[in-house]
């Protein structure tokens, strides 16, 4: 649950009910709205909890158990109540079956897709945006939760099930990226409009290369910048469980920065790629050939282990590539 970076405000619009369990716990949060209850407690003074026998950790837990129990006593589901996603086998280019029969993904695990160019990376990808039902080229199937999933995720206009990071980024709208981020923030219902763009301004920043300000038109943004807003975005304002990115790694944006920017430990995301990097951070690794899905690999902990050593020369080239983007001439390392 991410209790602990809503502010008290949210949890309240969130679940009415934690009202009186404020009231019975004589926890007077007047003034505090906008902060979270964590914040809350920690105002504190060392006194206050002597003399009250205010024991934080406990009411914190005790908030939690709260929430937990009525959201069941009332049948209330969370969006992100998604614990995981299943991909039901289909048939490659070639009409035959793919090599395997069901998978599933969990919360919080990170599947890379690997595959030569061509081979149906993004179509798997979309076949998951679209929660596939034997209706595409491939004929697979995806369920949520186990079950087929309520066909509303469809066409539900902020897509919450899925957020989705294409490989190409058309802008049809010409707005000020001010203007873009606000309708955005607007129909996903955030509070502090404002903050929150110059939040995703700065994210987005941090991942590109030359900076933008908020007035730019979007459709003057380059690859890269428009990727980094996108990445910044989605990472900001979407709840959505499902993250689906389509290969981030060549937009020349820092792809460590953005790929922690956007997972996180209630997700499940899943990451079509060609950088070996990147498809030894996940989990899992899923093999595509012909349009089908011919295996699916763990990643060992030999390959972890090359994995460190692979971060260690991609170091090496982001550090070559920003010197060479910064008009240097390279030397060869340790000569003056
Ligand atoms: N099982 C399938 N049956 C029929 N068509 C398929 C199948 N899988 C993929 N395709 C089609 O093959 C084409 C290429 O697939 P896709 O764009 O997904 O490749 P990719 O692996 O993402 O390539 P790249 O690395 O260049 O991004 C698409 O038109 C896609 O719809
Ligand atoms: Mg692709």
């Amino acid at each position: 649950m991410t209790m602990s970076k809503l502010t008290i405000r949210e949890l309240i619009d969130k679940y009415p009910f934690i009202v009186s369990y404020l009231e019975d716990n004589k926890l007077d949060i007047t003034g505090f709205e906008d902060k979270t209850f964590d914040d809350y407690l920690n105002h504190f003074s060392g006194e206050e909890i002597e003399n009250w026998a205010i024991d934080k950790e406990r009411l914190k837990e005790d908030l939690l158990a709260y929430i937990r129990q009525m959201k069941e006593f009332l049948g209330i589901k969370d969006d992100t109540s998604i614990s995981s996603l299943t991909i039901i086998a289909g048939h490659d280019k070639s009409k035959n079956p793919e090599g395997f029969e069901e998978f599933t993904i969990n919360k919080s695990e990170i599947v890379s897709i690997v595959g030569p160019t061509g081979s149906g990376k993004s179509r798997l990808l979309a076949d998951i945006e679209w929660t596939a039902q034997k209706d595409t080229p491939t004929g697979r199937a995806i369920l949520i939760n186990g079950e087929k999933p309520d066909m509303k995720w469809r066409f539900s206009s902020n897509n919450k099930l899925v957020a989705q990071l294409s490989q190409n980024m058309n802008f049809v709208m010409d707005l000020t990226v001010k203007e873009f981020i606000e309708l955005h923030a607007q129909s996903r219902l955030v509070e502090d409009v404002e903050e929150t763009s110059q939040r995703i301004i700065d994210a987005a920043n941090n991942l590109a290369g030359e900076k933008f300000d908020l007035e730019t038109p979007v459709t003057a943004l380059s690859g890269g910048q428009s990727r980094a807003l996108m990445i910044a975005d989605t990472a900001i304002l979407s709840s959505s469980p499902i993250v689906l990115i389509d290969e981030i790694e060549n937009a020349g944006i820092d792809r460590k920065k953005a790929l922690k920017l956007l997972v996180s430990k209630d997700k499940i995301v899943l990451m079509a790629t060609h950088d070996p990097t990147l498809a030894l951070i996940a989990d899992k690794r899923i093999v595509i050939k012909n349009g089908g899905i011919s295996k699916i690999i763990e990643t060992s902990q030999e390959e972890k282990e090359i994995l460190v050593e692979l971060e260690r020369m991609d170091s090496i080239i982001q550090g070559m590539r920003s010197e060479l983007r910064a008009g240097k001439q390279l030397q060869v390392r340790g000569k003056k």
